[in-house]
């Protein structure tokens, strides 16, 4: 699959949800949901409640059908023929849905080994009138973070019309860096929250923006009636947005414990802040394939223009094991 995810009964490691699995409440509500009327399809409460959770004001919260729909409907409203900048290399949606409402379109990449995200780029990218820059933070598929005084350089630089859109759906599994008031404060970030990732629901479709009230206002006029489903608007008004800390750090040790693995097996893992590890791997392509046929599912990042690495995603030891002895399988069997 072009975004990842693996058939059932695979192990799936290319797919980077939260490898704690979906919160019990949030299973709970979703199990209990009720959609037999329109009204089941009011996501007013969804909003006030993520609004609480977020620390803002009830206007500056849009629930979306997943992050998806929140990136169409930014570049619909925000995005026409005008200039984007994407910070690559990443997750291939903004760039498409930019070029979709005829923007054009230019990345500024990450090199490796580190992959350090190139701000300096983005900051004068903002300063260009009416151009819209696209942030991953933490990104996929490198897994880098911001840090908090970089991200309030970037969030206070846009000129008049330009707009930063910062895809945080990765944020949870991070260390916390900034409110989303500091940032949404200066009316010209978009925060996009993906709840896919941090409830392991993406069957369910989920997410929201965080923005200033003129902003919100502005998508909420063009977006379609009815695009949440009833599922997701009673995730949704359970979910919470920062990852109780113990989860944290099982996941920050585990994404360790991943990366020293790999590495173990002759793989070169970058410096992660998500719930995923990119490692640079010879014959990725290969790997990705062999590993396939042992029904173990690894993101070739081919399509991220990375064609010699591979994400994968922080699961459980024991999970982390079978890969290690299906790497080294592989690699004994090609030698
Ligand atoms: C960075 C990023 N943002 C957004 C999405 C899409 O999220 P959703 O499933 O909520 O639409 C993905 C999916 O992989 C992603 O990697």
């Amino acid at each position: 699959m072009i975004h990842g995810g693996a058939p059932e009964g695979w192990l799936d490691l290319s797919a980077s949800l939260d490898p704690l699995g979906t919160p019990p409440e949030v299973a709970a509500a979703i199990a209990d949901a009720s959609y037999g009327r329109y009204a089941d399809l009011d996501a007013a409460a969804a909003e006030e409640h993520l609004a609480r959770d977020a620390g803002v004001a009830a206007p500056c919260v849009l629930l979306t059908a997943g992050a998806t729909e929140a990136l169409r409907l930014v570049a619909e409203t925000f995005g026409r023929s005008r200039r984007a900048v994407v910070v690559g290399p990443t997750y291939s949606e903004y760039a498409r849905v930019a070029a979709s409402v005829g923007s054009f379109v230019c990345e500024r990449r990450a090199d490796p080994p580190s992959f350090v995200p190139p701000i300096r780029d983005a900051l004068g990218a903002l300063r260009v009138e009416g151009t819209v820059v696209f942030v991953c933070d933490p990104n996929n598929p490198t897994g880098r973070a911001v840090d908090a005084s970089t991200l309030r350089a970037l969030a206070s630089a846009p000129r008049r019309g330009s707009l930063l859109v910062l895809d945080t759906s990765f944020a949870p599994f991070a260390a916390p860096t900034c409110d989303a008031t500091e940032l949404i404060d200066g009316g010209h970030v978009v925060l996009v929250r993906s709840l896919t990732k941090r409830l392991a629901t993406p069957g369910v479709r989920v997410g929201y923006v965080v923005a200033s009230r003129e902003i919100v206002g502005a998508l909420r006029a063009v977006r379609d009636p009815w695009t949440v489903g009833a599922h997701a608007i009673a995730a949704a008004r359970v979910a919470r947005w920062t990852l109780p800390v113990e989860d944290r750090a099982t996941i920050a040790r585990w994404r360790e414990r991943l990366a020293g693995g790999l590495a173990a097996c002759g793989l070169a893992p970058v410096p992660s802040d998500a719930n995923f590890v990119l490692a640079r791997a010879p014959h990725a392509r290969a790997l990705a394939a062999a590993l396939g046929r042992r029904r173990i599912a690894v993101r070739d990042c081919a399509s991220f223009g990375l064609p010699d690495h591979v994400r994968v995603a922080v699961g459980p030891p024991e999970a982390q094991d079978v890969l290690f002895a299906a790497i080294a399988e592989i690699g004994a069997a090609a030698a």
